[in-house]
């Protein structure tokens, strides 16, 4: 099948991706010209592990090129997916500007029948949006075509996009015809050869699955995060309770470790977009706005627990931090915790040697690029050479069981703040570390 994919970001390559590896014929486009210039020459924008092989195998084979021409393109295609950004808004709400300007292109040029996917995370309603900026534009053009917007919102998770997108645990289709269905279905039924996975539903329903789902594991670490707070508290041990409730298979594991809150490019927009919406139908989402306050102040907790160990002022104080990006497995800064955690320290007065495996470019020339006192080395051991503690952001593989006697070696001061709860199975305390962790109390930290 013939299938256009415009916006070339985390979502819009590796469905492209995906869909040339199972033989169709794909053009993914995008507005960046140099990001286009350099997929065509092999140049992946992203790290995403398994996307450069399949993109560059794809590329060879001509099942997938790249392009900046949206016009003759689209018209090439049977089915044409909308994978472009959709930010905060100044208001919370998601941002549909990107959508309905692609929305408007394809009105301007289409000249068969379409079906077009939205497969960008949208407000309820933005289906239709999307139906009336092409119509405007056709009848502009005073033509009369037949087309489909079908809502497919996306699950993968970054760091395991491509397996998720092959292996998807359900395909979503809010359609409003059975030839839109059918095509989708085609489309999709080489990613479930095994038994269907397609759940088809109308389109403001599949619109609403999406922001339900991130909403739903957002609140389960915002609860789990509160539930550490309390147990910091009390002096009981947030580990402990996680592996307590978790057996339950009602609640299950995934999803409730405690930590230094949700980062990246869905929850927090989305769980943003969410109340937005809900308060535009004059309706109050508590829950979920205190799942977004909860968040916001997690972020800060090991920021407060490093200005209880060391005071207000960290002049002269340098910290070596593990992990930028706001997950391991990808190189994605959005909204990182690590940001708000870094920005702060700095703000007190410390110095930051940071250290990640695959972060560092985007934070170095783009979200640090303005916030001097930061200094990105080689190595997890480097950025501990001389520092006063060590903090943890990211749980990536390559930190969870380092040489400690090598990192006590290079701290002038054996401490470790761990974010993301990954050392609290060592007994730090006999390694000679003072260590603070996320959901059980300071005063502990000896005992581990
Ligand atoms: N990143 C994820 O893990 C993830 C998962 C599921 C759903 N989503 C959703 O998918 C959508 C895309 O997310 P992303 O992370 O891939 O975004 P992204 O920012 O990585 O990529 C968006 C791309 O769209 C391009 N673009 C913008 N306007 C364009 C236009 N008019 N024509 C062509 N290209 C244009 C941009 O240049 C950019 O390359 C969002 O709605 C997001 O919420 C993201």
């Amino acid at each position: 099948m013939k299938i256009t994919v415009i916006g070339t970001g985390y979502v819009g390559l590796v469905s492209g991706a995906c869909f040339s590896e199972m033989g169709n014929n794909v053009t993914c486009v995008d507005i960046d010209s140099e990001k286009i210039e350099n997929l065509n020459k092999g140049v992946i924008p992203i790290y995403e592990p398994g996307l450069e092989p399949m993109v560059l195998k794809n590329l060879e084979c001509g099942n997938l090129c790249f392009s900046t021409n949206l016009n003759s393109i689209a018209n090439d295609a049977e089915i044409v997916f909308i994978a472009v950004g959709t930010p905060m808004g100044e208001d919370g709400s998601a941002d549909l500007q990107y959508v309905l300007s692609v929305a408007k292109s394809i009105g301007e040029t289409m000249h068969k029948k379409l079906v077009i996917v939205n497969k960008s995370t949208v407000p309820v309603g933005t289906a239709n949006k999307v139906k009336a900026a092409i119509q405007q534009e056709l009848n502009k053009r005073n033509v009369s075509i037949e087309f489909d917007v079908v809502s497919n919102p996306e699950f993968l998770k970054e760091g395991n996009a491509i397996i998720d997108f092959m292996k998807p645990d359900r395909v979503i289709i809010g359609a409003e015809s059975d030839y839109a269905i059918e095509k989708m279905k085609q489309l999709y039924t080489p990613f479930s050869m095994s038994h269907e996975r397609f759940i088809c539903m109308d389109v403001s329903s599949a619109e609403m699955t999406k922001y339900a789902a991130n909403a739903m594991l957002a609140t389960k670490i915002s609860f789990m995060n509160e539930i550490a707070n309390i147990c910091e508290k009390v002096g009981a041990d947030a580990n402990q309770v996680r592996i307590g409730i978790g057996s339950d298979s009602r609640i299950g594991y995934n999803f409730i470790y405690p930590g230094c809150g949700y980062g990246g490019s869905c929850f927090p927009k989305d769980v943003k977009a969410l109340m937005k919406t809900a308060s535009e139908h004059d309706y109050n989402a508590k829950l979920i706005t205190s799942v977004e306050e909860v968040n916001d102040a997690q972020k800060l907790v090991i920021a407060n627990k490093i200005e209880t160990r060391f005071g207000e002022n960290l002049k002269d104080l340098t910290f070596g931090i593990w992990g930028l990006a706001f997950k391991p497995g990808t190189d994605d800064m959005r909204e990182a915790p690590a940001l708000y955690i870094i920005k702060e320290l700095i703000q007190r007065g410390a110095k930051i040697k940071a250290y990640d495996p695959k972060a560092m470019d985007v934070a170095k020339n783009y979200y640090l690029k303005d916030i001097d006192n930061v200094s990105y080395v080689q190595s997890k051991y480097q950025a501990c050479e001389n520092a006063d503690a060590m903090i943890l952001l990211t749980e990536w593989k390559e930190f969870r069981s380092p040489d400690f006697d090598k990192l006590r070696n290079e701290l002038k001061t054996p401490i470790i703040f761990d974010g993301r709860n990954q050392y609290n199975m060592f007994n730090l305390a006999n390694k000679g570390f003072e260590y603070y962790q996320i959901g059980k109390a300071d005063k502990e930290r000896f005992t581990n």
